[in-house]
C-alpha cells in the first residue's frame, strides 16, 4: 500500500452507480502520445506522486499510442491494483490498410475485440471504468451500450462511461444501463457542453469528467503558439485555436486568468482547475477533472487547486472568456458532441 498523505484530496462518487475517486484524476495520455517526447522515469514518478496525494482515477485509452499508453501504465496499475480506478476507452480503430488513420467503431464485434486487447495490455482481470471514446452514428447508441452492459455482466468491466456524447445520446444510453461518467472537454476555453450534456448528466445522476481542463496546457501558459512552441508531431499543431492568428487572439484572453492568479498568489493553471472543479457546485453534479501532466511538481500544483475556492468577483472576471475564444477545439467538430447537438 502507498503511504497516503494525511491530507489527501477529497473523494466523490462518480455518478450514482459509479466508483468513488479522488476529486481530481490524472490524464495519462501525454506520457506516451500526442504531446511530444516524455521522460519515462519522470512520468512513472508522477504516477506514484499523484497516488500519494489522493489521486485515484487514472485515464488512458487504447488509442493513445496504439496501445502503448496502456502498456506503459500496466506496472503501476498492477502495483497498486486496489488503490486505483483504471479508466480506458475504445472506438478509435486502426484500419488494416493504413495504420496512420483512425475510424470510429461502436459495433459489437469491434468492442469485444477492443476490451480483450485492453485487458491484455493492462494485464488486469477487470477494467474499472470503460468508456466509448467517440460516437459512431451508424450504430444505435442503445446497441453499443447494450454490448458494453454485457461486458459488465461478464465481469470484464465494472462501470460504463461515454465520451463526447450529446445530452440526448446520454439519455438513450442511460435507459439501457447506468452510466457512471461522461468525459468531455470542459474548461475556461470550452464550455459547449453546458448547454445540453451537463443538464442531462445532472438530471440522470451521471458524473462529469472534464478532459483538457488546462486547455491542453494553453491556459496554464505551457505554450502560447503551437506552430512556434511545440515539436513537429504535437497534436496541438492541428487544433485551430492554438495556431496562427487564433493563438495570438486567444493568448490575450488569458489576462483575466492572470489577474485572478495574481490576486490569489496562485498559478494560471490553478485558476483554470479551480474554475472547473467549482462547476460541481455551479451545476450541481459530481465533477472530476483529469488534468494531464508528466511531471511531479505539476501534479502537486494541480492537486493543490482542488482546495482553492474562487470568489464571485473572480468567477465574474472569468465568465466571458469562453465565448470569445477564436477557433474550434477540433479541426473536424463532427467528432465532438457539439458537432451533433
Ligand atoms: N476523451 C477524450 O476524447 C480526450 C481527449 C483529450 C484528452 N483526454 C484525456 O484527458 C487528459 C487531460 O487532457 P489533456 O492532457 O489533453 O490536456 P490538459 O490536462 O488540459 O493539459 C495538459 C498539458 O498541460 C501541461 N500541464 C499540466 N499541468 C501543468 C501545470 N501545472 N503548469 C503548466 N503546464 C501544465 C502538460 O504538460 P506536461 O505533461 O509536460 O506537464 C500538458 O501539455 C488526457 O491526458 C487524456 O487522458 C481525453
Amino acid at each position: 500500500m502507498t503511504e497516503k498523505n494525511v491530507d489527501a484530496i477529497d473523494t466523490v462518487r462518480l455518478g450514482e452507480a459509479g466508483p468513488e475517486t479522488g476529486v481530481q484524476g490524472l490524464g495519462c495520455m501525454g506520457m506516451s502520445f500526442a504531446y511530444g517526447p516524455s521522460d519515462v522515469d519522470e512520468s512513472r514518478a508522477t504516477l506514484e506522486r499523484a497516488l500519494e496525494l489522493g489521486v485515484t482515477l487514472y485515464d488512458t485509452a487504447d488509442a493513445y499510442g496504439a496501445g502503448e499508453n496502456e502498456r506503459f501504465l500496466s506496472p503501476f496499475f498492477k502495483a497498486h491494483r486496489d488503490e486505483v480506478v483504471i479508466a480506458t476507452k475504445f472506438a478509435l480503430a486502426i484500419p488494416p490498410d493504413d495504420p496512420t488513420r483512425r475510424v470510429i467503431r461502436n459495433d459489437a464485434p469491434y468492442i469485444r475485440d477492443a476490451v480483450e486487447a485492453s485487458l491484455k495490455r493492462l494485464d488486469v482481470d477487470v477494467i474499472d471504468l470503460y468508456y466509448m471514446h467517440r460516437r459512431d452514428v451508424n450504430v444505435p447508441i442503445e446497441e453499443t451500450v447494450g454490448t458494453m452492459a454485457e461486458l459488465v455482466r461478464e465481469g470484464k468491466v465494472k462501470h460504463l462511461g461515454l465520451s463526447e456524447v450529446t445530452g440526448d445520446e446520454l439519455r438513450a444510453a442511460q435507459a439501457v444501463h447506468p452510466i457512471a461518467a461522461v468525459q468531455s472537454e470542459w474548461s475556461l476555453f470550452s464550455r459547449d457542453i453546458e448547454a445540453g450534456v451537463v443538464p442531462a448528466a445532472r438530471e440522470l445522476g451521471v458524473a462529469l469528467v472534464p478532459y483538457s481542463p488546462l486547455g491542453r496546457g494553453f491556459l496554464a501558459g505551457a505554450f502560447a503558439n503551437a506552430d512556434k512552441d511545440l515539436t513537429a508531431g504535437d497534436f496541438r499543431r492541428q487544433q485551430p485555436r492554438f495556431t496562427g492568428e487564433n493563438a495570438t487572439a486567444n493568448a490575450a484572453l488569458l489576462e483575466p486568468v492572470r489577474a485572478v492568479a495574481e490576486a490569489h498568489g496562485i498559478s494560471l493553471g490553478q485558476v483554470a482547475l479551480a474554475w472547473v472543479q467549482q462547476r460541481a457546485r455551479v451545476h450541481g453534479l459530481p465533477v472530476v477533472p483529469i488534468p494531464g501532466t508528466r511531471r511531479r511538481g505539476r501534479v502537486e500544483e494541480n492537486v493543490a487547486a482542488t482546495r482553492i475556492v474562487l470568489g464571485e468577483e473572480d468567477l465574474a472576471l472569468l465568465e466571458p472568456i469562453a465565448a470569445e475564444v477564436a477557433g474550434d477545439r477540433y479541426a473536424d467538430m463532427a467528432f465532438s458532441s457539439a458537432g451533433r447537438e
